[in-house]
């Protein structure tokens, strides 16, 4: 277990659709730890498996209600089968350094999966929760936030990081 680099934007691996997991084994229990951990490092809230470079469809959800918690839900397969109402509100991501936008989401959504262990969940998640699902759903197939807002303020933010990056060298 340990702590994996996380991959940014505009490396192409965030741009693949992950693999569908089939085998519920050991070697995913780790990689679910290193989710897991990278993910509290970051910190972030939501994390997909192809942000540490591992191109399965796995992503985690923080879910503590607390400070100090580290209460997260693994959802291995997410499908969204059903989105009800809009909401626009600010996000980021840990994969697009150094920007936020509002992005349009469903309020309201239905979601079915399997744990970790290959059984099936189902449930309906709403509000933020929804969000962050919805957020890390399109990473596994290979799409980001910035892909959901203006063509003007994707160019913006393309300028803003070309120089951040040029600055770095
Ligand atoms: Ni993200």
């Amino acid at each position: 277990m340990s702590i994996q680099k996380i991959i940014t934007y505009p490396n192409p691996l965030l741009r693949k659709k992950n693999a569908k997991v089939t085998t519920f084994d050991d070697d995913l229990k780790k990689l679910v730890q290193d989710m897991k951990e990278t993910m509290y490092d970051a910190p972030g809230i939501g994390l997909a498996a192809n942000q540490i470079g591992v191109s399965k469809q796995v992503v985690l959800i923080d879910i503590s209600e607390e400070e100090d918690e580290k209460k997260f839900m693994v959802l291995v397969n997410p499908v969204l089968t059903d989105g009800q109402g809009t909401v626009v509100d600010e996000e980021g991501c840990l994969s697009v350094i150094d920007y936020t936008a509002k992005v349009k989401r469903f309020q309201k959504i239905h979601v079915t999966a399997q744990d970790v262990e290959g059984n099936p969940v189902e449930f309906d998640a709403e509000d933020r929760f929804a969000r962050i699902i919805q957020h890390e759903v399109d990473h596994i197939f290979g799409k980001l936030f910035i892909d959901r807002i203006s063509a003007l303020k994707r160019g913006l933010y393309k300028k803003k990081l070309a120089k951040i990056l040029r600055n770095q060298t």
